[in-house]
């Protein structure tokens, strides 16, 4: 079982960081392999409450080499951030390595993400401001530097000085402030300068782990329905959350991807707009988001929330194949008497199990069924066989309408309080 990919099955906040955390105890290497900042993967551990960023939730791991793998956009200086937060917690991050090749999220990416949702006014996406969509459009419009670029500080100024020859005629254009080439090269080399040689060619490492055998983890962002191809576009992020995108975006051949795990959360949850089919509204959405503490992790924004829709489950598990999945918070069901589920859509009079486009996904009606709550806590339970009837049902409802098999149940926030 060399190589695992822990992607998310649902709209992000799955609990990604939480299962990356357990499995990475036993894990040589962790690679990140798409998105940026915009991520926030919560982990609680013996050293405290993280919110990680940028950095790999297998940094509690002293023994495991970290990674931004090639398909990361990364903001150097708040990387350096992140990491100086990490150390004074008293957690090295010594095995951090940033892929060469990986792009740089540049102050302008920022201001051009914020410029844009504002741009679109009431038909924002919901960005986490992070300036992650930029970054990999000019990536994609090869205008991007690559982290290696900063090696050559005369030429990287003179890139810097390039683009925002371009992008302050956009800034001042809509009446933004423009951006002085001089600061944002300095910033970007001060925080270069701090990482030093953590910057590394990636796929020698990556070669010789699977070469040894290794045990790899590659940590996914976000999840299937905000996938750029797969997921409710334009409502989604820029990069490729799913398996397929691991292999690109760490380096890794697709063949050597032994086991997917698709992370769920026992209900569902979104930040951001876009269509939502299961979500809650009114006093029912408050008492779930209160209970489970939804709230973004980057950005604070209250979460939408909604009950389990197998349906986007399933085509996570259509697109990734997933050898199990892991489901996260099934705790927070613990005081209801009834939970509502959806197996299926109803769309234009007819139920279907697959997942529409977005144009027709804002119109479909979820299929519910109503099944039984246990109503009694299940944080201090030990083992699947032990926890109660009821809610033994509800995961055995997910695995039938899923298709693939649960390897692992959160109960509670710690890392102990998972049934393997
Ligand atoms: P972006 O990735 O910041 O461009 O945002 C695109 C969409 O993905 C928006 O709906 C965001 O709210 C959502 N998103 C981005 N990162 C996360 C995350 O870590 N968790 C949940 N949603 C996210």
């Amino acid at each position: 079982m060399p190589v695992t990919a822990i992607v998310g099955a649902q709209w992000g906040d799955e609990g990604k960081g939480k299962i990356t955390d357990l499995l990475a105890q036993e894990a040589d290497v962790v690679i990140r392999f798409q998105g940026g900042n915009n991520a926030g993967h919560t982990v609680v551990n013996q050293h405290g409450t993280f919110k990680l960023h940028l950095v790999p939730s297998g940094i509690f791991n002293p023994n495991a080499v970290c990674m931004l793998g090639p398909g990361t956009v990364v903001d150097l200086a708040f990387l350096c951030n992140e990491l100086e937060q990490l150390e004074r917690s008293g957690i090295s991050t010594a095995n951090l390595r940033v892929s060469d090749r990986a792009h740089l999220l540049m102050p302008w990416h920022v201001a051009l993400d914020r410029l844009d949702e504002r741009e679109r006014g009431r038909k924002k996406l919901g960005t986490t401001g992070m300036g992650v969509g930029p970054a990999y459009s000019d990536k994609v419009g090869r205008h991007g530097i690559q982290v290696y670029e900063v090696k050559d500080e005369r030429r990287f100024r003179e890139r810097v000085k390039r683009e925002l020859e371009t992008k302050n005629v956009i800034l001042e254009r809509f009446g933004d402030a423009p951006l002085d080439a001089r600061a944002v090269a300095d910033g970007v080399l001060a925080a270069a300068a701090t990482l030093g040689d953590r910057v590394v060619d990636t796929l020698p490492l990556v070669e010789t782990a699977l070469a040894r055998d290794s045990r790899i983890l590659l940590e996914g962002q976000l999840g299937a329905m905000r996938d750029l191809d797969w997921g409710i576009y334009p409502y989604v992020t820029s990069s490729n959350p799913l398996a397929g995108g691991a292999s690109v975006g760490a380096g890794i051949p697709p063949r050597k991807i032994s086991r997917v795990i698709g992370v769920v959360k026992a209900y569902s949850t979104a930040v951001g707009e876009g269509p939502f089919p299961t979500e809650l509204h009114g006093d029912d959405a408050t008492a779930l988001r209160e209970r489970a503490h939804e709230y973004g992790a980057t950005t604070g924004r209250p979460r939408r929330v909604g009950w389990f829709d197998a349906v986007a489950a399933r085509h996570a598990h259509r697109l990734n194949a997933f050898t199990e999945l892991a489901v996260t918070k099934l705790d927070v069901l613990d005081v209801y008497e009834r939970i509502s589920f959806c197996g299926s859509y109803e769309l234009d009079g007819k139920e279907t199990c697959d997942m529409p486009t977005t144009n027709a996904l804002e119109r479909v009606r979820p299929c519910y069924e109503t099944l039984p709550g246990w109503n009694t806590p299940i944080t201090a339970i030990a083992e699947r066989r032990a926890l109660p009837d009821n809610a033994q049902k509800y995961l055995s409802r997910i695995e039938q309408t899923v298709g693939a098999p649960i390897g692992m149940v959160g109960v509670g926030p710690e890392r102990t309080a998972t049934l393997l």
